[in-house]
Parts: C-alpha cells; structure tokens; sequence
C-alpha cells in the first residue's frame, strides 16, 4: 500500500487545481502508470460538467499505452452515466489491471459499484490508501452528500488578544498583505462568501467574490454606494416583515424569519443549499461569528502579533457567554501555516 502514497499525493495537488471550480463534484486527480510502472499520464477534474479526472488522463493516451497498467486516483471511479459516461467503463476499455483508489464516492449512485464493476471485469482494486486526507480534501462534496447540507467555514483575523477591531471600529489591516492574499485564495475555493450588514457599513469591504450573501435584518446598508455590491451575484437576507421596494438587478432580497431579534441561520443556511451554494465562507465581526460558531464546519484563524489591550475592542466571537470552561465549544487542531509575520490555524468541528 504504501507504495502508493506518492502518487495518491500526486493525485491530492492535481485534484486541488479544480479547486472552487468543480462544485457540487469532488476535487479528483488521477495518475496513470503503464506496465512498467512508469507514469505515462494524469489528469484532472478541471471544471464542473467537463470531464471527470480518469477519463482526462486516459484520453490524453493511446488505449494500448496503458494496457495492464495502474490507474491511481483519490475516489471511486464512477459507474454511472452522469454528465459524462461511466469511468469504470473506459477503465476497462484501457485493459488497465489495477486501480488504486483513496476511497470510495459517497454519492449513492456511485457508492461501491464502481469498484463492483472495476472487479466484475478481472481488475485488481486496492482500498483506502491515504483515505484520512482523501476524505479532508473532499470535505465539502462528503458534507453535502451525506448530510445535505452547505458546508460552513469561517475566516478571522485577530490580534494576539483575539481582537477583530478596536472600540472604534479600526481594523485595517490587522494582518499583512502576504496573509491577505491568503484569504483571497480561501475565498476561491468557496461558492459563496457571507457577511453581515454591520461589517459592511463599517469596512464597506469588496470581498472579491461571484456570489456574495449579505445578513442585514433592516436593510440597513447601503445597496448604491457599497462595494459589496458593485458586481457578482449577491443574495440579502432580511427580516420577512419588513417591507422591500428596493430592486437591483444583481441582488436577491430573500425574506427571512427572525428569532430573538437575529436572522434564523438555519434558514439561511437551507435557503443557500436549495439555491445550489454547496459551500460559503463566512466573513464577518464578532457578533455574527458568534451566532455561526454552532454551524461551522472549518474555521481559518489568522493571527497577527499585535496587541489591542482594550476589552472592549470587538472579539473574533461574542455572544456565547460560557461560563464555564468545560461548556465552551471546541475545535479539533488541523493545521499550522506561516505568513510571516501573522500565522494561519485551522480547525474543524471536533
Ligand atoms: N478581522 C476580521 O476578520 C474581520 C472580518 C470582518 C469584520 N471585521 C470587523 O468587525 C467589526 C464588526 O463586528 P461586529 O461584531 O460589530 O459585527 P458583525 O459580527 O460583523 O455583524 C453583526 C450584525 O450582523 C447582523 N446579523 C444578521 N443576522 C445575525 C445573526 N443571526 N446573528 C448575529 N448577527 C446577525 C446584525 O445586524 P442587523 O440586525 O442589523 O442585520 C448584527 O448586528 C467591523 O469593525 C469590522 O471591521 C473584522
């Protein structure tokens, strides 16, 4: 097995190039070797709709160059006849003798009669070779598959003292430009980014964006003059009993029930997955952080090291007010990176 890790990691960085672009699909790379164990090609799912990572990699080939070769890629060959025909069928046409695959797809359609198929045709399978990172790289597509729902990340920015801004609002910029290009690279592998109408009267933001949901229960912001919404796509969420003249051509006003005086962020969140957003990222104060940290799935956590010392200069999450230590809400640790001078955490739900 673990002759292949390197090549399944191939398959991870060619995978990640599809990245932002492939939703609701999977990130896939694929990487072929011919009999001699040589790679003679690989491929990837570049887009949504175009051609799934095997079947790019094959057809860069001629059928006899691979035949009993090995076919490696991070998710079960499809079986089914979707956008494209089934990759299990061309595998076979190839004469390729192994696969070796990450894991299995989630999607029911596919789930294990992929490598039925691989196997009904003499074709050696091997399992669950680096699956943990398989199923990291593909967070987002399992989330959405098994429990249909938007998989929820959040970004912040912090001083060492965990502050978002100063009492008076100031925040720019809390972290350097090589960190800042960071977060734009995050933002590209999300359908959508989220944030709140009180971060957009404040920082009246850009946030680099095709789609772009805005929370701003009293309309309140600016619809003329903002950035925000001076292109892409843009859904506002507000209160549903509020009446709404205003017409713009590239915004959705979409009511929206209000509890305790808030948005309902699940209904948010349901609203975005029956729109067809698979992931969003949420960009925003304390406050709506606050109200996101039961719904987040992934949370990027930079920090700058610069101290505020002022408590009340606005936190990264407020709002929960735990009392007691063992009751706040934990994440699990998974990953460390370095923009020098700030760092980046990630963490996901425990
Ligand atoms: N460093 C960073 O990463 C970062 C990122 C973004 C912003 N910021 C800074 O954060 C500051 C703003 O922070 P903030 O804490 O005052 O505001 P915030 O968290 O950005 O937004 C809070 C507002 O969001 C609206 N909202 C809608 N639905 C909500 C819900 N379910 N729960 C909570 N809020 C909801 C509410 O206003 P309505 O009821 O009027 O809709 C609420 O007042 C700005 O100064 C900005 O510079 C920092």
């Amino acid at each position: 097995m673990q002759q292949y890790y390197e090549l399944m990691r191939k398959c991870f960085q060619l995978a990640r190039l599809g990245e932002g672009k492939t939703s609701p699909n999977p990130l896939v790379g694929c990487v072929v070797l011919n009999i001699q164990g040589e790679i003679i090609s690989t491929g990837f799912h570049a887009k949504y709709g175009e051609n799934h990572a095997e079947r790019d990699a094959l057809l860069k080939i001629p059928k006899d160059a691979a035949k009993d070769g090995t076919l490696i890629v991070n998710l079960e060959p499809c079986s089914h006849y979707g956008k494209t025909p089934p990759c299990a069928d061309l595998i076979i046409e190839y004469g390729i003798k192994k696969v070796v695959i990450a894991m299995r797809d989630v999607n029911p359609i596919v789930a294990g009669n992929g490598v039925q198929k691989l196997k009904n045709a003499g074709i050696e399978v091997v399992e669950n070779v680096l699956e943990n990172e398989a199923r990291m790289l593909n967070e987002v597509f399992i989330t959405n598959m098994l429990e249909k729902r938007v998989f929820v990340a959040l970004k912040t920015a912090t001083t060492l003292d965990g502050k978002v801004a100063t009492k008076t609002g100031s925040s720019k910029w809390i972290t350097s430009e090589k960190a800042r290009a960071e977060v734009r690279n995050i933002r590209a592998k999300y359908d959508a980014i989220l944030t709140s109408s009180s971060t957009v009267v404040a920082d009246n933001p850009t946030m680099e964006h095709n789609v772009k949901i805005i929370l701003d229960r009293n309309l309140k912001t600016d619809f003329d003059s903002s950035n925000i919404y001076k292109d892409g796509r843009v859904f506002v969420f507000y209160n549903e009993n509020l009446p709404n003249n205003i017409e713009k051509e590239n915004i959705q006003f979409i009511k929206c029930p209000v509890i305790e005086n808030k948005l309902d962020i699940s209904f948010v969140l349901k609203t975005l997955f029956e729109l067809g957003i698979r992931s969003v990222l949420v960009e925003s104060g304390g406050v709506l952080n606050g109200s996101f940290i039961d719904y987040v799935d992934k949370i990027y956590h930079f920090i700058a090291p610069k101290v505020i010392g002022d408590n009340s200069a606005k936190s990264a999450f407020d709002g929960k007010n735990i009392l007691e230590i063992s009751e706040s809400k934990v994440f699990k640790f998974e990953d460390m990176k370095s923009f020098e001078p700030d760092i980046l955490l990630t963490y996901t739900v425990k």
